[in-house]
């Protein structure tokens, strides 16, 4: 009977633990999935007004998105496709 109880909390434990982790990775494709627009609207105006893709030429685009990653502690991927935004906006 204790050996079964020890097994049933054991089997508990990895089934939260497995819960918890396929959450946290829902979360990130989630992030993922999202396109610049969508993390450039979100992400940059934590801390200042969202900047108009116009504001910057292409090169500069790729200065400023350089030292907002990390600032806004943004992965590779979602600063590659808010600068991709950018660039493609400001013609
Ligand atoms: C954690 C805070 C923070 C986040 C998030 C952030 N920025 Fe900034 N940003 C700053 C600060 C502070 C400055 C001013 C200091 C500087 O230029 O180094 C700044 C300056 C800028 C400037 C230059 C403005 C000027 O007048 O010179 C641009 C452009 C800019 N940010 C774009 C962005 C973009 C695009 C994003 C989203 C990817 C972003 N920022 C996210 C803090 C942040």
């Amino acid at each position: 009977m204790k050996n079964y109880l020890n097994i049933l909390i054991v089997s508990l434990f990895f089934a939260v633990m497995a819960f918890g982790i396929s959450s946290c990775v829902s979360e990130k494709q989630l992030t993922e999935a999202k396109s610049g627009a969508q993390l450039w609207a979100e992400n940059c105006v934590r801390c200042h007004n969202t900047p108009s893709p116009t504001s910057y030429s292409d090169p500069q685009w790729d200065v400023v998105g350089l030292h907002m990653r990390v600032r806004a502690n943004l992965t590779d991927n979602e600063t590659k496709k808010i600068i991709e935004f950018l660039k493609s906006a400001n013609n």
